[in-house]
């Protein structure tokens, strides 16, 4: 078995290609190291190994020696796995090849995945999105206008109980929002259980949706052991969205939940994601993941702000959304979501790198407004109306007053 072939033509149609980032002190060997204990090797030869076992070898057909960091060499090194390897439609089992044992060599202190390209016989395992950029617009009644939509997290993130947190969202639609949903760390605690809480939150969407004559969207986070009694318990409900926050809970979860078939918009969450994308010498990038949120199901994807409160450069942001919406073999795009310390101010800029077709979220930006939850949010959608019309923030609210206190008090 060789698990360096370097300069070997591979088939694309019929390997996964995983790109690398490591540091070591022998790039080759190592790599190759890497190779065999990703697919079909260990530390030592194996006694037990077929002939027909090594059909299933990765190996390393690329190698760049970039620079010398810590006394180790830091290199580009790109694997080839065969995708008999791989567990049809299973983003876990994906993971435990590619990023598994792999990432915690001592040989290789330090290992980021941070590409992959696979075929399409492989990604038509995969359901992808139910709805997508295209089915969530249609549910929004939006496919015709494509205007950004306008979303909430209620805050405080926890301790409200179900009555206020109803209060909230009402109001969040009232003033303008299309969508409202629970915080990362919200899920089923005793000051706000889940079960009293999404029926109080629906009857709320009701009401804005027969006031406002506009279609709403609520994501309860049914994140926890109990996942597809928490979705079912949604659906039998009336609900037509639910959140997951993908890294707690899971790929398997939430392929599960996908594929139970709840015809319901999956949100995902991408909450602890920095434990493993945020290091850039090692772990896995945000791309990555954003691509197996994709395969995995989820409709609409947080995938960062650049301007807001959390980290994340432009060029990964890009990266993110480039994974979720390009063109795969006929799946769905997933709707890109930037959620993370934004208000009204921000919209522009998000507007001019991420296009229409976007979500955007604020919280604290809706809820601290100075004069409360609805003209909070009657600025955020402003803010998106005046994008629209091409009219700069500063011009349209000298005839939007919620606008202009929100400019006033975050810009
Ligand atoms: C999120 O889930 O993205 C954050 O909780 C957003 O909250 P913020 O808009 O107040 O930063």
């Amino acid at each position: 078995m060789d698990f360096v072939k370097l300069g070997e033509d591979v088939d694309k149609d019929n390997y996964l290609i995983a790109d690398f980032y490591i540091e070591t002190d022998d790039i080759l060997k190592n790599a190759g190291e890497l190779a065999k204990e990703s697919s079909n090797g260990t530390w030592t030869p194996l006694k037990t190994a077929k002939g027909y076992t090594s059909n299933l070898s990765a190996f390393v057909f690329y190698a760049k020696e970039l620079y010398e960091i810590e006394g180790n060499k830091a290199a580009y090194i790109k694997v080839a796995y065969p995708i008999e390897l791989f567990e049809d439609n299973s983003v876990p089992q994906v993971l435990s090849d590619i990023a598994g044992n792999i990432l915690g060599m001592k040989i290789i202190p330090k290992a980021r995945l941070f590409d992959i390209e696979i075929p399409q016989r492989y990604i038509k395992t995969f359901k992808g999105p139910k709805f997508g950029i295209e089915g969530v617009r249609k549910y929004m009644r939006t496919d015709k206008t494509r205007r950004p939509h306008v979303g909430t997290i209620v805050k405080p993130k926890v301790g409200l109980n179900p009555e206020d947190t109803a209060t909230i969202s009402y109001e969040s639609w009232y003033g303008g929002c299309d969508f409202v949903k629970d915080d990362e760390n919200l899920t089923n605690q005793r000051f706000c259980p889940f079960e009293d809480r999404v029926i109080k939150v629906l009857d709320a969407l009701d009401r804005a949706e027969s006031e406002t004559g506009e279609k709403k969207l609520y994501a309860p986070n049914i994140t926890g052991v109990d996942m597809t009694e928490r979705a079912q318990f949604v659906k039998d409900h009336g609900g037509a969205c639910i959140m997951v926050d993908i890294l707690v809970a899971g790929f398997s979860k939430v392929q599960e939940i996908r594929d139970q078939g709840f015809d319901m918009i999956i949100h995902g969450h991408r909450a602890m994601h920095a434990a493993i994308t945020r290091y850039e010498r090692h772990g896995i990038s945000m791309p990555v993941l954003s691509l197996l949120s994709r395969l995995s199901g989820i409709d609409q994807m947080h995938i960062g702000t650049v301007v807001g409160k959390m980290e994340g450069e432009l060029t990964e942001v890009l990266k993110n959304k480039e994974k979720i919406v390009s063109d795969l073999f006929g799946m769905n795009p997933c709707f890109p979501v930037n959620s993370g310390g934004l208000h009204p101010g921000h919209i522009p800029e998000i507007v001019q790198f991420m296009g229409d077709d976007t979500i955007i979220q604020a919280g604290g930006g809706i809820h601290g407004h100075p004069d409360g939850t609805i003209k909070g949010a009657t600025a955020m959608r402003q803010a998106v109306d005046a994008v629209m019309e091409g009219v700069s923030l500063q011009e349209y609210a000298k005839t939007h007053k919620e606008l202009k206190k929100a400019l006033e008090k975050w810009q």
